[in-house]
């Protein structure tokens, strides 16, 4: 406190959405913008928070008692998110109010879904930043995809059109869903995160110039503010501990026992579920494919159960317990970059997905909401890194797209160019490259040194 009653360090306060998938790049901003010399406070929820002795750097206050506030533990996270927004401005204005009066807030940094910051910030003239956790791609799809009335976008609608066909690599089918019981919830939902976006002074993309750079630019049409574009946030960072979830290291040890990229790594994210009947296929796709495989079965990954791997069949063990680990929580970074890791089964959520990219590791995407459609269309045809598995989860398919993956020369030209993306974050994070020269211009954007990047 000492550091910054002597202005020393500029301060920052920035609110993250409690969920793995938008907490760990948030954290990986805070840790960013840290080093470069700012005091940072972390505004976070009741649930879900970040642990603050992981964070002794930081300061953190919570937006107080949310415990009325029903988790999103049934995969439907919209009443969750809207209560948590209706929940937080007058706590989040008090707590401001104080701190501001302390020690003057250069700029709150928000993720785009917690947009409760957007009155409160204009109400007290402090400029707003919004951090958006998604691909541009996905940025983009998501702003087609809400309610006409409430677009208030520059494009009219036959341009709208236009900007469809001018995306030639999304389909109808790969547009953004939001499975919901709360539809009118959910469209204002989109419509206050758009509303939230467009408002902003700035942007910050978890997402580099090499690897987006079309959609970026469309992106710097649709919003007319400036863009950052500075990720993978995570390798800026370096190794922090941003899990909510114990990670099981063991597996490290037994990845250093396997051949090198004969591994394929499974995992479905921090939130969405699965049915039993659909985690026992998943099970037997793996078995029959004769590859070694880490599968992250967490507890809560079956609907209605707490202990999804007491689900698994017991031949299915027996078959695999030589050749496949199931754990309840990875370190996924670490398991990424391993060299036994030769593929990633995954969801297509933007930051599994920026991780595999970020490792030279091709990806088979089962996307089922949200914007994991959008990445997987991306990577298997944008990207050309991985193959789409689509139309259900059975064990057949799975097989045969395991071994397109792992085995087929198909997968061969798919890491090969899965490693020159591994190589083009390399280079846009070396001094010089995009998302290292976009860091600073937005360092000097939040000092109001610079107008547009
Ligand atoms: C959600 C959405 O589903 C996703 O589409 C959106 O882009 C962000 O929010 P989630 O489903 O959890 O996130 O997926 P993802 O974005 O991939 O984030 C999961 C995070 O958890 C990753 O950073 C991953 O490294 C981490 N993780 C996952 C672990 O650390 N260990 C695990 O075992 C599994």
């Amino acid at each position: 406190m000492e550091k910054r009653r002597q202005g020393i360090r500029d301060h920052l306060v920035l609110v993250p959405c409690p969920f793995q998938g938008h907490m760990k790049p948030m954290l990986h901003l805070a840790n960013l913008l840290h080093s470069k010399g700012f005091s940072i406070t972390i505004i976070h929820s009741q649930s879900n928070s970040p642990n603050p002795s992981h964070y002794p750097h930081f300061f953190f206050r919570c937006l107080g008692d949310s415990s009325h506030i029903q988790s999103a533990s049934d995969g439907d996270f919209v009443p969750f998110i809207s209560a948590l927004n209706q929940h937080s401005p007058t706590i989040f204005r008090d707590l401001l109010l104080r701190m501001h009066f302390q020690d003057p807030i250069l700029s709150i940094i928000h993720d785009s879904v917690m947009y409760f910051p957007v009155t409160v910030a204009d109400e007290l003239d402090i400029p707003r930043i919004v951090l958006r956790t998604s691909s541009a791609a996905a940025g983009f799809a998501f702003a087609l995809s809400i309610p006409k009335q409430q677009r208030s976008l520059p494009f009219q609608e036959n341009e709208l059109e236009e900007a469809l066909v001018e995306f030639p690599s999304i389909r109808g089918k790969d547009l953004p869903v939001i499975n919901t019981f709360h539809k009118e919830a959910r469209d204002e939902f989109l419509a206050r995160v758009h509303h939230g976006t467009r408002t902003a002074s700035a942007i910050v993309w978890n997402t580099f110039r090499g690897l987006e750079q079309t959609t970026l630019e469309k992106m710097e049409l649709l919003f007319s503010v400036p863009n950052f574009p500075i990720g993978p946030l995570h390798k800026h960072s370096g190794a922090s501990l941003t899990s909510f979830v114990t990670e099981d290291h063991g597996c490290i040890a037994w990845l250093d026992q396997q051949a090198p990229s004969s591994v394929i790594y499974v995992s479905i994210g921090s939130l969405i579920t699965t049915s039993e009947s659909e985690l026992v296929e998943m099970a037997w796709g793996l078995a029959n494919s004769g590859q070694p495989f880490l599968w992250v079965v967490r507890p809560g990954l079956v609907n209605g159960s707490s202990n999804a791997a007491q689900l698994l069949p017991k031949e299915f063990k027996e078959t695999t317990n030589k050749r496949g680990r199931v754990i309840s929580w990875a370190p996924q970074e670490a398991v990424l970059a391993h060299r036994s890791v030769g593929g990633f089964w995954t969801h297509s959520g933007w930051n599994s997905t920026v991780e595999s990219i970020s490792e030279g590791v091709p990806m088979l995407c089962s996307p089922i909401v949200g914007d994991q459609r959008v990445n997987a269309r991306f990577v298997s045809h944008v990207w050309r890194i991985g193959i789409q598995l689509e139309d259900g989860v059975e064990r057949g398919k799975i097989e045969k797209a395991i071994k397109r993956l792992m085995v087929d020369e198909e997968g061969t030209e798919m890491k090969k160019r899965a490693m020159d993306l591994k190589d083009k974050v390399a280079s846009s994070l070396r001094q010089g490259g995009s998302s290292s020269e976009f860091l600073h211009s937005l360092v000097d954007f939040i000092k109001g040194k610079l107008c547009n990047p």
